[in-house]
């Protein structure tokens, strides 16, 4: 499966897939492309550094509408099958949702649909929440919203900050996202040969 990566910024999830690609954790698989909206993600440096074909694709003041089209030609050249969103910081137009149905995946540090949006870890934090953890959803028209793939639970500590329970998701987050990206890749060549 041709998989193709969206990031704005420090790209660790990023990292964690292109990784078990390479290692064979994610098997019959391979990263094509990774998209940032940024030129100056960090995340684009440690792609390159593994050999993976970076694209920036800066909105410059266009609508989302058009800034989604050349997303999408983008991952439509390299004949992407599976979209993974991984710290990407817009949210996508429904013609960029209907252009790969169903195959289009978010990670956010939260049990969605608890705590959706922007600093879901200060949220949970601030709710006094003493469960919290992240998820893995596919990608629908409204902001972390869509069926929910996989989750992995994380305990607030009494005295944790927003940084230090970040931490403790990010780490549950580079493997359940794994997890669900190796799952997902079973399933479609199960089903080629059903
Ligand atoms: C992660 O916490 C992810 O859940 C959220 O944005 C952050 C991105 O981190 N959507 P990274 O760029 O993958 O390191």
């Amino acid at each position: 499966m041709k998989i193709g990566i969206l990031i704005s910024g420090r790209g660790s999830n990023m990292v964690a897939i292109v990784d078990a690609v390479k290692s064979g954790e994610i098997a019959d698989a391979e990263v094509t492309v990774v998209i940032s909206d940024k030129a100056d993600a960090a995340g684009l440096e440690k792609a390159r550094e593994r050999g993976v074909e970076t694209v920036v694709v800066e909105r410059n003041g266009r609508s989302r509408v058009d800034h989604d089209a050349e997303i999408i030609s983008e991952l439509q050249k390299r004949s992407v099958e599976l979209v993974c969103l991984a710290g990407y910081m817009r949210l996508l137009s429904p013609s960029f949702v209907q252009a790969f149905p169903n195959r289009i995946i978010n990670i956010h540090p939260s049990l969605l649909p608890a705590f959706p949006g922007l600093d879901a870890q200060h949220q949970a934090i601030e709710a006094g929440a003493k469960l919290t953890g992240c998820t893995v959803h596919y990608v629908d028209e409204l902001l972390d919203h869509g069926e929910v793939i996989l989750q992995r639970e994380v305990m607030v500590s009494e005295d944790d900050t927003s940084e230090t329970l970040s931490a403790r998701i990010l780490e549950q987050e580079h493997t359940v996202y794994v997890e669900a990206v190796r799952d997902l890749v079973c399933k479609q060549k199960a089903s080629m040969f059903s």
